[in-house]
């Protein structure tokens, strides 16, 4: 059985993404979110607000000690509040690194705990984003707390590299322009606060952006074989 810890199970990529999952055989989900929209048999949802401080520290990891692979997808995210630095609401402010950076870092560091004495391998795959790797006005938030984990899952791949026996294996993944309610969510900012705002009307517009389902596709497909490099970016695959 392969157990898969998904967080954001409730919309977007990690919806998708958990559908896919429990469509493979000897698979079972923990799904991670405020709301629950997954029905099934091998899927366990536990409710969880990771803006809040203490979240990611204290939330459930149930062990599986049958578990000979295990997966977890730090794939909740946020986009934060769509201002010029100086003119962030800083409880979004810190909402949004509690949710993109911190909970993420902290799940990961208790998963590999976890399951490092257990689990023969261990996949971490971090949601990162375009945006980490190029700065995007308004997108303080979001490019600086992404950012962090690309360089998060950098470090835990080079200690991974001083060990004679690797159990774990990184992945940050930038996944593209996804059609989710987040890029719905992007195009509802007020464009006199971004200055990008068109061009994401454009994709919508032209039909340019790439459907959950084909972006969960290649993450499943990544988890059974993953690249050298750590920083992926989906578009490039
Ligand atoms: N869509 C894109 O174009 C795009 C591009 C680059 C990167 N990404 C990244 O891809 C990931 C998935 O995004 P998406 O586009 O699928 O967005 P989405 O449809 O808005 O889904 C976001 C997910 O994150 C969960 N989440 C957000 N805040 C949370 C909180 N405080 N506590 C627990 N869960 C929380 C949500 O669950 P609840 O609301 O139920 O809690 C939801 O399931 C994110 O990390 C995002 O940054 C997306």
């Amino acid at each position: 059985m392969t157990y898969y810890y998904i967080t954001g199970t409730s919309s977007g990529i990690g919806l998708a993404l958990t559908q896919q999952v429990l469509n493979l055989a000897n698979t079972f989900v923990i799904g991670y979110a405020r709301r629950k929209h997954i029905d099934h048999e091998r899927y366990r949802h536990i409710y969880v607000d990771f803006s809040l401080t203490g979240a990611a520290r204290e939330v459930d990891i149930p062990l599986y000690p049958d578990a000979q692979q295990v997966v977890l997808i730090n794939n909740a995210g946020m986009l934060g509040d769509v201002k010029p630095i100086g003119e962030i609401d800083n409880e979004l402010l810190e909402k949004t690194f509690m949710v993109n950076t911190v909970s993420p870092a902290i799940l990961t560091n208790r998963f590999i705990s976890i399951y490092q004495p257990v689990a023969e391998l261990i996949t971490v795959i971090n949601i990162s984003s375009g945006a980490a790797r190029h700065a995007v006005e308004s997108w303080g938030a979001y490019c600086a707390s992404k950012a962090a984990i690309d360089m998060y899952s950098l470090v835990l791949h080079a200690e991974q590299n001083f060990l004679e026996n690797p159990k774990v294996k990184v992945i940050s993944l930038a996944p593209g322009v996804v059609d989710t309610p987040m890029q719905d969510l992007i195009r509802q900012v007020n464009p006199r606060y971004f200055p990008q705002a068109e061009r994401f009307h454009q994709y919508k517009q032209k039909d340019l952006l790439t459907p959950a389902e084909k972006v969960a596709k290649k993450i499943v497909e990544l988890v059974g074989n993953p690249p050298n490099d750590p920083i992926v970016d989906l578009r490039m695959l």
